[in-house]
């Protein structure tokens, strides 16, 4: 058993069914995501079979079945950054990767997340990666700023 699981699980002795979200939304904030031993792990305490929690979690944007990558992109879908064309962002950073939201290409490098503010309407259309805020992106620029993720990593090898 997973021990940072296992951590949260101690935290909701004898929980029901209508702890599923809290307790995987816990889960997910020590792992970063919800791995398949996670999901089987809270599925055996709550007397839950992980199909149905699949099913449940996979209807919440914010769980993530996968690792995030080593360069987590989040894009700004909020109401600022939409108005001023986050959706033709989303869509270059989505083909771009070959991945849509929620997951993290094969090589581990990226994840791709949608997110509804990032709390920097001024700056808008804003995209973050590993945190760090992009101002006023375009399909362009987003693209040249995945490159020179891939230079650093390129770098590093
Ligand atoms: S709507 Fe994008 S930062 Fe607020």
């Amino acid at each position: 058993m997973s021990t940072s699981t296992e951590a949260v699980l101690k935290r909701h002795p004898g929980a029901k069914r209508d702890s599923l979200i809290p307790i995987l939304q816990e889960v997910q904030g020590v792992q970063g995501h919800l791995s398949r031993e996670a999901i089987i792990e809270v599925g055996r305490h709550l007397g839950l079979p992980a199909s149905k929690i699949y099913g449940v979690a996979t209807f919440y944007n914010q769980f993530r079945f996968r690792a995030p990558g080593r360069f987590h992109v989040q894009v700004c879908r909020g109401t600022a950054c939409h108005v001023k064309g986050s959706a033709r962002v989303l869509d270059a950073v989505a083909q771009s990767l070959g991945v849509k939201p929620g997951e993290t290409t094969r090589d581990g490098l990226f994840s791709l997340e949608v997110v509804a503010c990032l709390g920097a309407c001024g700056l808008a259309p804003v995209v973050a990666v590993n945190g760090e805020f992009h101002a006023g992106v375009n399909p362009d620029s987003v693209k040249a700023i995945l490159e020179t993720c891939r230079g650093k990593a390129a770098g590093d090898a």
